[in-house]
């Protein structure tokens, strides 16, 4: 099995610090260890006891913690992480990493670290536009230190403006696109996700009950593995990812529209959207009165966008995917000889539409290949690593 990932999370003074509360929840739900490392104004917003709770390990707070075996807690602890994060990162703590100071536990093992270190800031709006803070953020990333955010809105001083600490999923989102290996460096790659939507008339439509998220899992997972993602979204409630270059192109027809705008220079084209194969043959201007006992509406044929892309001369490598609710590997083959596809993602409507996890089969030209029942987060990655081993 796979070693967990390591984070030592170091909280500095600063209002958002009872945002970090909600990060190590996220981080350990995830499967993340964390060493939660606390300033001495860190302890006066937040208590020891709360991060200590929710990460399961005794927190440390000062240079002379006994318990650690060699009594060198700034070298043993960076030495068996996988990555430092400073969430909040203030700006008294930005100044003292730039110039490398060492008067505390975690400017100490910031200064001794042997990994990536990564800082998210948080402060007033003046405090962050101020140039001495420009500056050291210039600096710091000079220092290849990855800084994430900060984003814009409302503050805890009553001002408005750039300085708020990002979320805790996004933060989220960031370490675990940081702790993934990248693969896929230097990869272009197109995604669509989610469903259409085949307008009747201005109030109905024609659509299916795809919830997007295998599709944005799947970009999410691109996007980890370093690749330049660009998602082509259907309908779908789910909010445009960081990172990642979305176009929202509902109907059947705007979506073949805007993969064949960006298709050239992709080197990997993946369709998870569920996408209708048919359409009303005109969209009616105003809506449709209820007069008869029946109503007949007339559809046509939807463009195959798959098999569209994997059909043109300097195809990208392309990967379908195939929803049944029965012969599924039998179908699901059909459809990839039948789009000419070098793998096609095979999965049971029941396992697959709008749940959180998946359960999948990967079928390519040496074969089938399940992988286990996990979360589509997974089931993307699991399947990126296939397609990026395929490419080679
Ligand atoms: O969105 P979720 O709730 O997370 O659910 C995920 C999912 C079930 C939608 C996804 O895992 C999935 O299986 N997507 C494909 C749905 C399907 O069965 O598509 P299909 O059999 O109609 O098409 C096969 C392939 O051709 C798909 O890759 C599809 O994107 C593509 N296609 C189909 C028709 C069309 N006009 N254009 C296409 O590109």
């Amino acid at each position: 099995m796979q070693k967990n990932k390591s984070i030592v999370l170091g909280i500095t003074g600063g209002i958002a610090a009872y945002k970090a509360a909600e990060l190590v929840r996220l981080l350990v739900k995830n499967n993340i260890d964390v060493q939660v490392v606390m300033t001495e104004a860190a302890c006066q917003f937040i208590t020891p006891v709360t991060l200590q709770a929710l990460s399961g390990k005794p927190v440390y707070t000062g240079m002379w913690d006994a318990s650690v075996p060699n009594g060198m807690p700034h070298i043993e602890l960076s030495r068996a992480a996988d990555a430092i994060l400073i969430a909040p990162a203030s700006a008294d703590f930005i100044a003292k990493l730039v110039h490398g100071r060492a008067d505390d536990l975690l400017s100490t093992l910031c200064l001794a670290r042997d990994c990536p270190l990564l800082i998210a800031p948080a402060m007033n709006k003046q405090m962050w536009e101020n140039p001495a803070t420009q500056r050291n953020i210039v600096l710091l990333k000079t220092d290849a230190v990855a800084v994430l955010g900060p984003a814009s809105g409302d503050q805890a001083c009553g001002e408005t403006g750039l300085g708020r600490m990002l979320e805790a999923e996004e933060l989220l989102y960031l370490i675990n696109a940081h702790l993934q290996p990248k693969l896929l460096k230097g990869k272009k790659i197109l995604i669509t996700a989610g469903a259409t939507l085949e307008m009747i008339d201005p109030v109905r439509a024609v659509t299916n009950i795809s919830s997007g998220k295998m599709g944005y899992a799947i970009a999410q997972a691109a996007f980890e593995m370093g690749a330049d993602v660009t998602l082509v979204s259907g309908a779908t409630a789910l909010v445009p990812p960081m990172g990642i270059h979305t176009i929202s192109a509902t109907s059947a027809d705007a979506m073949y529209q805007t993969v064949m705008q960006h298709v050239c220079g992709q080197d990997i084209f993946i369709g998870v959207a569920a996408v209708a194969d048919y359409s009303p043959i005109a969209m009616q201007a105003h809506k449709i009165k209820k007069s008869e006992s029946s109503l007949t509406l007339e559809l046509k044929r939807n463009k195959d966008i798959l098999a569209e892309v994997a059909s043109l001369p300097n195809a990208p490598f392309c990967v379908g995917f195939a929803a049944e609710t029965e012969n599924l590997l039998t179908y699901a083959e059909v459809k990839r000889n039948a789009k000419k596809l070098p793998l096609i993602v095979a999965n049971l409507v029941s396992d697959a539409m709008r749940s959180e996890e998946n359960t999948v089969t990967l079928l390519d030209k040496n074969g089938a290949h399940p992988l286990p029942r996990t979360s589509k987060i997974e089931v993307a990655r699991l399947l990126l690593k296939h397609v990026n081993n395929l490419l080679k």
